[in-house]
């Protein structure tokens, strides 16, 4: 099978909080290829669906002291920090993981991956004023940068903000693809219109917006993953599995992130039944 493990980014991040029986729901899914491989995975999620075995936090620990040794005798090997950043990242250490972050920025200042990291953790880890400036920096760069774009939806939706003047923004940095004929920008940017509607509990136009994109491209995982969760928040299990299983077929086995969607789903699973008992 293809090797996607290089130049294939992932974006995942999907935020269950609960606020009594009001239930909130936010999912975004990001692919992209890009020059180099870097990994932004956060996931949030109630205490009662963090895996309960603290096996694998003693493995993380051990990994993560494994690489800051080996980051004593090479202070520049890029591989080992984005290592350790990812390690962190997976430990929720976020602020430490930003210092790894900071340090890829000064050795390597032309890669705008790293900013964008810097971004979007800030925002995991409630600094949402600072994340939105430095998204703002990077759309003042690059007007059509869709995942700078996704990281105000979700910085402005977690602080309370009106996601209306964003969306027209939003609406123009498409038509703006559409001209350039950037068809996969175009693609990702619909999917974060469909995001807007989950996050505005509009389910239904979600869903249509979501079964527009399967008719146009059918292999790609992401707008299943979307449904598949949609659907269990709608609690229609069976519907949902259908979905999900659809992600577990189109996403390959050796795929470097594919802990992120089948946690991910197991969170989402475990949270509905859990909302299901307590008839939130
Ligand atoms: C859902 O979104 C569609 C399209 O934006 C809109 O026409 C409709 O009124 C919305 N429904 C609700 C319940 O907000």
């Amino acid at each position: 099978m293809e090797s996607l493990s290089k130049n294939f980014i992932v974006i995942i991040v999907v935020q269950i909080t609960v606020y009594q029986s009001f239930i909130f729901l936010v999912i975004s899914v990001v692919t992209r290829f890009h020059q180099k491989p870097a990994l932004a995975a956060a996931t949030t999620v109630t205490p009662t669906v963090e895996p309960s075995s603290t096996d694998s936090n003693i493995a993380l620990e051990d990994q993560e002291k494994n690489f800051e040794e080996h980051l004593t005798v090479n202070p520049n090997d890029i591989e080992a920090l984005q290592a350790l950043m990812e390690v962190r990242i997976k430990s929720k250490k976020l602020p430490q993981a930003i210092e790894v972050i900071d340090r890829l920025i000064e050795l390597e200042p032309e890669d705008d991956e790293w900013p964008m990291l810097r971004a979007q953790i800030l925002s995991y880890s409630g600094d949402y004023a600072q994340a939105k400036n430095e998204f703002e920096g990077i759309i003042a760069k690059d007007p059509a940068r869709v995942e700078a774009f996704h990281g105000l939806v979700m910085a402005y939706s977690e602080s309370g903000q009106k996601l209306k003047e964003l969306e027209k923004r939003i609406e123009g940095a498409m038509e703006k693809c559409k001209n350039e004929k950037k068809n996969k920008d175009f693609r990702d940017f619909k999917l974060l219109i469909a995001q807007i509607r989950v996050i505005e509990g509009n389910h239904s136009e979600a869903l249509r917006v979501y079964e527009g994109l399967v008719k146009e491209e059918p292999r790609d995982f992401r707008p299943y993953l979307c449904m598949g969760i949609i659907y269990s928040l709608l609690k229609k299990k069976d519907e949902a599995e259908k979905y999900f299983e659809k992600v577990r077929r189109l996403v390959p086995r050796n795929h470097p992130y594919r802990e992120y969607f089948v946690d991910n789903m197991v969170a989402t699973k475990l949270f509905s039944e859990k909302a299901e008992r307590e008839g939130a």
